[in-house]
């Protein structure tokens, strides 16, 4: 069982251990980047399975929790690693619970709102249209006052995103992994001037 919690713990560990073992910066906003992206994409397809997440204030919650995993990654300097915006998808779904689901302005502004963000580090993350209308489809009322999402208004919203090129995936691929890049940081040593020490047993490295 997972909580928010133990997420934040789980990822402090990793990363303190990766700053302990002098893990170049940027292998490290890798790893937290398909760290986040992991978390994003199990949240995001519970949302889109269970039968008790689509919910106004489900939607408040999610935006809660994302708000604790931003608040660590400001905390560790990460905000420009990319792994705030594999959450995309997330918080688009949690703003989708929460936003007004009736006339054509609020679809309008729904298709608007569920766009792709395009950054250096990221090339594609919205949710698809089959998301949007999973969660318009599973969105539970808050109380006797709010109405379903009429089928009318999930119409609407299929129409207008029948172009998209994305739209029949539903659930996030959660073994996606990211490409590693390996940046080459020259060491300020000069590493012809060191001595290595006979009790390594290195005699076989050789000098070119
Ligand atoms: C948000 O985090 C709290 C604390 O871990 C947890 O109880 C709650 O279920 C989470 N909400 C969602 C929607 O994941």
């Amino acid at each position: 069982m997972y909580t928010l919690e133990s997420i934040l713990r789980q990822l402090g560990t990793f990363h303190s251990t990766m700053c302990q073992h002098g893990t170049d910066p940027e292998l490290i906003k890798q790893v937290v980047k398909q760290q986040f992206y992991i978390v994003g994409a199990i949240t995001l397809n519970n949302l889109l399975l269970r039968k008790d997440m689509c919910s106004w204030s489900k939607g408040m919650q999610i935006r809660y929790n994302v708000s604790q995993l931003e608040e660590w990654l400001r905390d560790k300097n990460l905000m420009v690693c990319g792994a705030k915006e594999t959450l995309e998808p997330l918080i688009q779904a949690a703003q989708l619970l929460q936003v007004k689901k009736k006339t054509d302005e609020d679809a309008e502004a729904i298709c608007s709102m569920c766009h792709a963000l395009t950054t250096a580090q990221v090339t594609r993350s919205a949710l698809t249209a089959a998301q949007i209308v999973k969660v318009l489809n599973r969105y539970t009322p808050v109380n006797e006052f709010e109405e379903r999402v009429s089928v009318a208004f999930i119409r609407t919203i299929q129409t207008r995103l029948r172009d998209r090129s994305d739209t029949h995936q539903l659930l996030m691929d959660t073994k996606m992994i990211y490409p590693v890049t390996f940046p080459f940081s020259p060491s300020s040593l000069a590493l012809e001037t060191i001595q290595i020490p006979g009790s390594l047993n290195l005699g076989f490295l050789m000098r070119v």
